[in-house]
C-alpha cells in the first residue's frame, strides 16, 4: 500500500464532525477501496474547548486555518468552515498555492471565487473537489462533469435547498407557520449559519451558478441570477396552488435560450403529478436534460451532516486513488464568457394573487389591464379570505374587507406581466403587494 493520505480538517460543525466521525469509523473500508489509508492529521475550528462528542486529542490542533493550510504535515485541506470570504477563502487559496489538494462543501465561496480557485488548482496541478457543495449527498457534480461528458446540456433545474423544501413541505402538509418550520430546519442542521441565504434563495443561486458552469461550459456567474426567495409565500398561496393542481417549490433553473443563458431562482408552481412535485422535506432533486440521454433526475438528501459528509469523503477517496479531474470539467481558459439572457424575456405561465377592494368594476379593470398586455387568462378565481392560521393573509369575513383574486395566465412574458401589474397598482384597486409565482410546465 502507498503512504497514507494526510488530511487537515477545517471546521468541526454539522458537516465537519460528521465527516470526522465517518472517516474514523470507516478507516479500514476506505483504505481497501482507496488502496491507501486516509488519516486525519490536523484539525481547526473557532473554539478549541467546545465539547464535540469526539476525542480530538490525537489530532494536531491549529488555531488558524491558514497556518494549517500550508502545514507540511497535510496533503489535503478539507474546508468545512463556510463563507465566501475570510478564513475559508484565505485558507483555500493558501492550500492550493502550497500544492495541497482541496475538498470543500462551500458553494458560497465557489459561486464568488470559483473561476479563480479552479485556475489556481490547475496552475498548481492539484484537485479542487466540491461534490458536497451542490445538493448535499447527491453525486450531481460527478454525474454532470464526468458521466455526461459527451452530452450537450440544454437545461438543468431542480430543488437545490433542503431548508426551503423542508419549510414548504411542512407548511403544506402540516399547516405550520413559516417561522416554526425554519426553526426546526435550523435545529436539524440543514440551514446555513445565516438562514437568510436559504430562505431568500441565495444558497440555491450559489449552487445553480456552479451547475450552470459545468452544464454549459461557461464561467461561473452568480451575480446575473434572477433571485426570489420563499419568505412571501403564505398559506393562502399554498392552498390556492393545491386547488389549482400545483405545489409550490423553490426551483433553480438554468437553460440555454436564443439570447443567452437564463439563470433564475424563484418559488415555482409545479404540476402536482410532476416528478419534482413529489420531492419532499430536506430532499433535493436535480434534472439534467442532455442530447444523448434525454432527461435524468437525481434525487436524495440535500443537507445534513451525514449526507454531506458522504460527498466530502467521496471527494477525498478520489484524491487517495490518484484520480484528478479538472474542477469545472474543462480548462478555465476554455470556459466561455457568461452571456446573460434578460429575465424580462422569460416566457411562461404565471400565478398572480391580488388583494383587492371588493367593489364593482375591479374585476373588469384588472382583466382590461391584462388584455392590454396581450395576456390571456386561463382562470380567475375569487378566494375566500383566510383566518387565524395565516397571519400574513388573515382578514375578517366582513363583506367590505379586501378579497384575494387569483389569476392563472397562459404563456406570456415576464415583461408583459410586470407591465400589467404596474398598471393595476396605479389603478389603486389593490391593497397589498401583489404575489407573482411563475409556473413551470415540466
Ligand atoms: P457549521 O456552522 O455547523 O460549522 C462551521 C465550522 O467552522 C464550526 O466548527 C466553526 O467552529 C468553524 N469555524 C468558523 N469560523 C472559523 C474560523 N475562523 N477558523 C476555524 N474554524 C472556524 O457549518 P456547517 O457544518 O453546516 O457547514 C460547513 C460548510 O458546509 C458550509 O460551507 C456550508 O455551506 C456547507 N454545507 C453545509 C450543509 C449542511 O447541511 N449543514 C450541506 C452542504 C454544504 P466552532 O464550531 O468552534 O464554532
Ligand atoms: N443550507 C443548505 C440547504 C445546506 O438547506 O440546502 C445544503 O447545502
Amino acid at each position: 500500500m502507498s503512504d497514507p493520505l494526510k488530511l487537515g480538517l477545517a471546521g468541526l460543525g454539522t458537516v465537519g464532525i460528521s465527516a470526522l466521525q465517518r472517516l474514523l469509523a470507516k478507516e479500514n473500508t476506505l483504505a481497501v477501496k482507496a488502496g491507501r489509508t486516509i488519516k486525519v492529521k490536523a484539525i481547526t475550528a473557532r473554539s478549541r474547548n467546545k465539547d464535540r462528542g469526539v476525542d480530538l486529542s490525537q489530532f494536531q490542533w491549529f488555531d488558524d486555518p491558514v497556518a494549517m493550510a500550508k502545514s507540511p504535515d497535510i496533503d489535503v485541506f478539507v474546508e468545512l468552515i463556510g463563507g465566501d470570504s475570510g478564513p475559508a477563502e484565505e485558507a483555500v487559496r493558501t492550500a492550493l498555492m502550497a500544492g495541497k489538494h482541496v475538498v470543500t462543501a462551500n458553494k458560497a465561496l465557489l459561486a464568488k471565487h470559483g473561476n479563480e480557485l479552479a485556475r489556481l488548482a490547475e496552475e498548481n496541478n492539484v484537485s479542487l473537489n466540491f461534490e458536497a457543495a451542490v445538493a448535499g449527498g447527491i453525486p450531481v457534480i460527478k454525474s454532470m462533469r464526468e458521466s455526461l461528458a459527451s452530452n450537450e446540456i440544454s437545461r438543468v433545474y431542480g430543488i437545490l435547498n433542503g431548508t426551503c423544501n423542508y419549510i414548504l413541505t411542512k407548511m403544506e402538509d402540516e399547516g405550520l407557520s413559516f417561522d416554526a418550520c425554519l426553526s426546526e430546519a435550523q435545529r436539524l442542521g440543514y440551514a446555513e449559519a445565516d438562514p437568510t441565504f436559504d430562505i431568500e434563495g441565495y444558497d440555491t443561486a450559489h449552487k445553480l451558478a456552479i451547475l450552470t458552469s459545468i452544464a454549459f461550459g461557461s464561467e461561473i456567474e452568480a451575480n446575473s441570477i434572477f433571485v426570489e426567495g420563499i419568505t412571501s409565500i403564505t398559506q393562502t398561496d399554498i392552498s390556492a396552488a393545491d386547488d389549482l393542481g400545483f405545489r409550490i417549490k423553490l426551483l433553480g433553473v438554468a437553460m440555454k435560450t436564443d439570447t443567452g443563458i437564463e439563470q433564475r431562482v424563484h418559488p415555482t408552481m409545479v404540476p402536482k403529478e410532476s416528478a419534482i412535485a413529489q420531492i419532499s422535506d430536506v430532499t433535493n432533486a436535480v434534472a439534467i436534460e442532455g442530447d444523448a440521454v434525454g432527461s435524468i433526475t437525481l434525487s436524495g438528501p440535500g443537507a445534513g451532516g451525514d449526507a454531506t459528509a458522504s460527498a466530502v469523503i467521496a471527494d477525498i477517496v478520489d484524491i487517495a486513488r490518484g484520480l484528478q479531474i479538472i474542477p469545472l470539467g474543462r480548462a478555465t481558459e476554455a470556459l466561455e464568457p457568461y452571456e446573460r439572457a434578460r429575465m424580462r424575456a422569460h416566457e411562461g405561465g404565471y400565478y398572480i394573487r391580488l388583494r383587492v377592494t371588493d367593489k364593482p368594476g375591479v374585476f373588469a379593470s384588472i382583466a382590461k389591464r391584462m388584455a392590454e398586455q396581450a395576456i390571456s387568462l386561463e382562470s380567475i378565481v375569487q378566494k375566500k379570505p383566510r383566518h387565524k392560521s395565516d397571519p400574513k393573509s388573515a382578514v375578517s369575513a366582513n363583506r367590505d374587507m379586501p378579497q384575494d383574486l387569483v389569476l392563472i395566465t397562459y404563456m406570456t412574458t415576464e415583461k408583459a406581466v410586470r407591465a400589467a401589474i404596474e398598471a393595476i397598482e396605479k389603478d389603486g384597486h389593490i391593497v397589498a403587494p401583489p404575489q407573482v409565482i411563475r409556473i413551470e410546465r415540466l
